[in-house]
């Protein structure tokens, strides 16, 4: 059981913050599959100090995603708690929520240099006085629980996740997840899953476990080795919200069948009609094309599917390769 605040999650599952992924359709898919919360793709601190637009619809959640927490990135504290507390209190103009976030996550792991190279996302983890004071003053304008997403450390020189993970702690963060790559890294293997032990060991809140949890073998092995609280699962999800209903089922030591590809397609629909109910057909299939070739990926015909996938402009045009997909199967 991992309590965050007031939420108690059975096994930690977590559904990691994707950008361009992890949109609010699926979000609520891998709910539906048995993520038991989800994380937002990360959202600018400047964005929403600014009002931009682009930004309020990142910051859009509806209630079947609950219970989520929603990330955001920047490096200067009173601009990251200003943005918190607008998300927190859903005081945010031209994004009309109906729910209310369980959390406020702060990116400190972000190794693109457009985000890196600004002193956001993992630059954090080479400046861990201001990281602390990140964390130190979204918690002080906030009643909603603060958490933090690190990486090992910013690379095999600079290790440094457990005196970060300290000092978030020691600021007011009620949970960390720690990413067991370092920046220099990105996302290429090993996991360090030693690091994530350490942190687990060094600290008194919450640790979820994240970085290459690709099947339920990965989680169990994951969970025991560490002892970490939770799992977060990232690119193991693209194309199989299912993970998460696998995973559950091992750890609950239940009998568990994958998916036909028939019921994959089906889900694979009803993901792409929320996403062109949100963003609309045309935006809605753009981003869409990637997603089904992910649902497709390593299956008997994928290659010549996803060719036809990516000329694909409108809903109709999906169903009929799809359909087409599951008649050549
Ligand atoms: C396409 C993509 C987008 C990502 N976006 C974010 C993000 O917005 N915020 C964040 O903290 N991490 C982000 N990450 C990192 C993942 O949350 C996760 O830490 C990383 O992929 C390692 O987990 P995995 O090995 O299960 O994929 C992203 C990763 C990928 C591949």
């Amino acid at each position: 059981m991992l309590k965050i605040g007031n939420v108690e999650l059975n096994h930690g599952l977590f559904l990691a913050p994707l950008a361009g992924v992890s949109d609010r359709a699926f979000r609520s898919v891998c709910r539906k599959f048995g993520a038991e919360c989800t994380v937002s793709e990360m959202i600018s601190a400047k964005g929403l100090h600014y009002n931009d637009t682009k930004t309020a619809i990142l910051a859009a959640f509806s209630e079947d995603e609950a219970p989520f927490f929603v990330q955001i990135f920047g490096s200067d504290p009173e601009i990251m708690a200003e943005s918190a507390k607008k998300l927190a209190t859903n005081n945010y103009k031209a994004c009309q929520n109906t729910c209310y976030p369980m959390g406020i996550d702060i990116n400190m792991g972000c190794p693109v240099p457009k985000i890196a190279g600004n002193g956001d996302g993992s630059a954090l983890m080479k400046n861990p006085k201001l990281a602390g004071e990140i964390v130190k003053a979204v918690s002080a304008v906030v009643d909603i629980p603060v958490t933090v997403k690190i990486r090992s450390g910013w690379d095999d020189e600079h290790i440094n996740a457990v005196e970060v993970a300290k000092i978030v702690e020691e600021n007011g963060a009620k949970a960390i997840c720690v990413h067991g790559r370092t920046k220099a890294q990105m996302y290429r293997d090993p996991v360090n899953i030693d690091i994530i032990k350490s942190v687990k060991e060094s600290v008194n809140i919450p640790v979820i476990a994240n970085g290459g949890i690709n099947t339920a073998d990965d989680a169990k092995r994951m969970l025991e080795y560490t002892g970490c609280d939770g799992l977060m699962i990232a690119r193991g999800a693209m194309g199989n919200p299912f993970l998460f209903e696998e995973i559950t089922a091992y750890l609950e030591g239940r009998a568990y069948s994958v998916p036909n590809m028939e019921e994959r397609m089906k889900v694979a629909m009803e993901h792409i009609r929320l996403m062109i109910d949100y963003k609309g057909e045309y935006t809605g299939v753009m981003e869409a094309r990637k997603h089904l070739a992910w649902y497709i990926q390593g299956q008997k015909g994928a290659a010549s599917a996803r060719e036809k996938v990516n000329h694909a402009s409108t809903l109709d045009d999906l169903e009929k390769i799809v359909n087409d997909y599951l008649r050549n199967f």
